[in-house]
């Protein structure tokens, strides 16, 4: 990896028994708070993907800032992917386990073309469980998903065998 890519990924925190006693929480807050290191990991999030996507779907909450910075650098579009009960207009909806806890996500049904080539992004794999609910969504939406890109991959987990989708990530813990 560059320099630019081992100095980001040296500004992830570990930070122990959060959000309950045995879980060691990767915060990336200081990488994102970081200008150089923050434009370091969208690009390179980007660059195994380049020209295959229009459409960058990002993850709420944290992948909503990838997201955002990933489609403004390729001059392509954002749609957020939302925790349940947000979203105005009629969506698609799927439940799935966290590490800790239960969610659900939705997507707007008309935001995005059947068909369309798109990009999913957040910053965390861990159980896989988040990134397969937003590829079912994606399935029954009709969408082209190129892959999901992530800045951190939580190997203990395993997430990345729950996923029928080619995924990149810069960082494994
Ligand atoms: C975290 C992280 C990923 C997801 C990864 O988000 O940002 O989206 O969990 O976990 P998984 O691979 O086990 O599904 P979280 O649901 O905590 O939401 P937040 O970004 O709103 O804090
Ligand atoms: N860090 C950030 N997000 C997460 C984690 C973590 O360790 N585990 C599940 N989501």
């Amino acid at each position: 990896p560059s320099s630019e890519l081992e100095r980001a990924e040296s500004l992830i925190a570990a930070v122990p028994d959060h959000p309950s006693p045995g879980i060691v929480f990767r915060d990336l807050t200081p990488l994102f708070a970081d200008a150089e290191a923050f434009a370091t990991v969208v690009d390179a999030i980007a660059a195994p993907f380049a020209g295959r996507f229009d459409v960058v779907a990002g993850l709420e909450a944290r992948g909503f800032l990838l997201a955002g910075a990933v489609a403004l650098r390729t001059g392509t579009a954002v749609v957020p992917i939302r925790k349940a009960g947000k979203l105005p207009r009629e969506t698609v909806a799927e439940s799935y386990e966290l590490e800790y806890g239960s969610a659900t996500i939705e997507v707007h049904r008309e935001d995005v073309p059947p068909g369309a080539r798109v990009l999913i992004v957040d910053d965390v794999l861990a159980t896989g469980g988040t990134l397969a609910a937003a590829l079912r969504i994606g399935e029954r939406l009709e969408w082209e998903v190129v892959g999901c890109g992530v800045i951190l991959e939580l190997d203990h987990l395993a997430g990345r065998s729950a996923l029928g989708s080619e995924v990149v990530s810069l960082f494994r813990a």
